[in-house]
């Protein structure tokens, strides 16, 4: 076949073109592509539920330790680290901090908590991590006022950002946005779409775990 000089540099100008256009076209991609995983440490992960280093609370010279039910008073609660081995697979972050909590026995809480003082309390974890409103970290608040009802309560999670309130004691099944049944600490005022789920718990070798068995509850706000 003869290529004429034409026709030779038009072809020349259509892959120089189609070669910008590439070039143009990567960066532009790789901005829509979500960032790479983070690739944690396998030799860094623990199923345990160990203390967050905070000063200032009553654990405060427990961190890093794994978490012990004999550890807690009635209502006595600590932040804890959580970083099973699937937890990047299935939440795309390395390590999650929960509330960890020892609150009045609910039969709701059974199979979830871990039964202390004879069936009378558990120790139970709440995904503090992200609310399932706009994904800010409820805290623990011993005593308030609610800004929303005027109402006066105790020991309740509240979130900072927009004033959810969710009862620790009262545990119940939700739906959350995708359908999917969550066990939760019932959300009684404020914005959030359903309750703060938890977290099930057992004790192995004298420690508290976190399992991954509900990890589906924790699937939103980006993660999963
Ligand atoms: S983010 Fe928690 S109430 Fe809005």
């Amino acid at each position: 076949m003869n290529i004429t000089r034409r026709g030779f540099l038009q072809g020349a100008i259509g892959l120089a073109g189609a070669g910008m256009t590439t070039a143009l076209a990567v960066p532009a991609l790789k901005t829509l592509l979500p960032p790479p995983v983070t690739r944690c440490n396998d030799d860094d992960a623990h199923e345990t539920l160990t203390y967050k280093s905070e000063s200032g609370k009553w654990y405060e010279n427990m961190g890093g330790s794994v978490a012990k039910k004999e550890d807690f008073n009635l209502w006595d609660v600590a932040i804890v680290n959580w970083a099973p081995k699937n937890l990047e697979q299935e939440l795309g972050a390395c390590e999650i901090q929960l509330a960890l909590v020892k609150v009045p026995a609910e039969p709701s809480m059974n199979g979830l908590g871990v039964s202390v003082d004879d069936g009378n309390a558990y120790l139970m974890a709440y995904h503090t991590y992200k609310c399932p409103h706009l994904c800010c970290k409820p805290v623990f608040s011993a005593e308030g006022t609610s800004t929303i009802s005027g109402n006066d309560y105790e020991n309740m999670f509240l979130c900072p950002c927009h004033l959810s309130l969710f009862d620790p004691l009262s545990v119940i099944k939700n739906v959350d946005e995708q359908g999917r049944e969550v066990m939760a600490a019932e959300l009684l005022e404020g914005p959030a779409p359903y309750g703060l789920p938890v977290v099930p718990i057992e004790e192995k070798d004298g420690g508290l775990v976190g399992l991954m068995t509900q990890i589906d509850w924790l699937k939103y706000c980006g993660q999963g």
